[in-house]
């Protein structure tokens, strides 16, 4: 087996300190997508991630110039570029499909394949389309590519949305600032990283007026640039406060509070003491976690799907039992077998997972997926002994300076050949 880039952890440190959580990847990445309907713009707070890096090259095959400079963004359209998302990059993640909305309203057109991403049991793209056509997009598969266009132009629609999908409500949302028409959503996903967009899209002259589940459009044919600050990552900061509760830590994470009720009753559920301040969390776990009860994950503001495997994670060594029931991706447990295999107790029926606490003992891992892979991390750092962790790159689509930050914190964690 060829060595590969990993970790190496050995478990048992208390997680101690403050860090600042990084721009949210998860609202940068349609705000870059949204750009297409832009000349230019200056993305700020921008995180240094490998799905940010595919939306770059993404954006450079359509015609922009793309700069770093720390952590902004500037982008401007020097030529008009090609008209198709090449498939590796499609492949490379879920948000790439993000491109298909802002590139039937500018241009009519885009050829692309479906796109790529976590394995989390499935990831149709049904209701992206179906949103699309409702304002005139014409979307035909030809073997494993659609051929998108607007041969009339987009038009404005009342689409309801079926089930709150966030990625379809961006998509929407992206093409319907870029008709010049009225455009009426509802059924939306209410997201933080949607109302970042939201911002976005604002501050490059759109009239948007939003409430819960329900977004009203009045889209410009162009759109001027802007300048936008990114919302800090809500999943990261829950990330960082949970490996402060999993090692029996004091953690302190900058970021946006009121993104973060549901994990933060949760970890108060577990016996951690929380401090709340306008742009900071502070956790001080108990010697050992209690059990959280039940958790159900639900679209915003209800439990995030994606701190499911965290938290799992965090309650596995806990006192007493813990139910998940898993509603947005119900077959989201590949992460369950690499716990089992440090000794967690989980059993899994359908949508639901049952654990009860249980020591855990470090081994060697392997990240499934993104949030996978976060979890396997967190339950290294609390378990007894070492642990080595392999396929560090899924980490790396979603979080910046991962290790850094926890060895700042105390973990005992190197990047390692593996
Ligand atoms: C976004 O994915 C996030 N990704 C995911 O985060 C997150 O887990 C998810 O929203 C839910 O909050 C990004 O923002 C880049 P959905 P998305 O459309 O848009 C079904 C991470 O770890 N569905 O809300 O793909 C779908 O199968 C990632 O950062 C359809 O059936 O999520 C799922 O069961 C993982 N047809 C449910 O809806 C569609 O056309 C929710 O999906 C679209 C979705």
């Amino acid at each position: 087996m060829p060595f590969m880039r990993g970790l190496r952890i050995v478990g048992g440190n208390r997680l101690v300190g403050s860090v600042t959580a990084h721009g949210a990847k998860n609202a940068v990445l349609p705000i870059l997508a949204a750009t297409v309907l832009c000349h230019g713009a200056e993305i700020k707070n921008c995180p240094d991630l490998s799905d940010v890096a595919v939306s770059c090259h993404i954006l450079r095959h359509l015609g922009y110039a793309v700069g770093r400079q720390g952590d902004t963004l500037t982008l401007h359209r020097e030529e008009n570029g090609c008209r198709d998302v090449p498939p590796e990059w499609m492949r490379a993640m879920r948000s790439s499909i993000l491109f298909l909305g802002g590139m039937l309203a500018r241009c009519g057109g885009v050829s692309l394949c479906p796109p790529g991403g976590c394995a989390l049991g499935g990831r149709p793209i049904d209701l992206h389309l179906s949103a699309l056509r409702q304002m005139g997009a014409v979307i035909t598969e030809e073997g494993d590519t659609l051929r998108c266009t607007a041969p009339s132009g987009l038009h404005g629609a009342a689409v309801k949305l079926p089930y709150p999908s966030v990625g379809a409500t961006e998509n929407l949302l992206i093409a319907a600032a870029g008709t010049p028409a009225e455009t009426a959503i509802t059924g939306a996903a209410a997201e933080p990283e949607i109302t970042d967009l939201i911002r976005f899209l604002r501050g490059c002259g759109v009239t948007i007026e939003a409430s819960p589940g329900a977004i009203l459009v009045q889209g410009r044919d162009t759109l001027s640039g802007c300048t936008h600050t990114v919302l800090p990552d809500r999943i990261e900061a829950a990330t960082y406060l949970a490996a402060g509760a999993v090692t029996g830590g004091a953690v302190t994470v900058k970021c946006d509070p009121g993104h973060l009720a549901a994990p933060i009753a949760v970890l108060r559920r577990m016996g951690c003491k929380i401090k709340i301040t306008g742009d900071s969390v502070a956790l001080t776990a108990p010697e050992k976690l209690c059990g959280a009860g039940s958790i159900v994950t639900l679209p915003y503001p209800g439990f995030p799907t994606d701190l499911q495997a965290v938290f799992m994670a965090a309650a596995a060594g806990a006192k007493g039992y813990t139910a998940f029931t898993e509603t947005v991706f119900p077959r989201r447990w590949a992460h369950v077998e690499e716990l089992r295999r440090m000794g967690a107790d989980i059993t899994v029926a359908g949508s639901h997972a049952m654990l009860r606490g249980a020591a855990l003992t470090g081994t060697a891992l392997t990240c499934t997926d993104l949030r996978a892979g976060a979890a396997v991390v967190l339950a290294a750092l609390a378990a007894r002994g070492e642990s080595t962790v392999t396929g560090l790159s899924h980490i790396e689509r979603g979080y910046a300076e991962f290790v850094l930050t926890l060895r700042h914190l105390g973990a005992e964690i190197t990047i390692a050949e593996i």
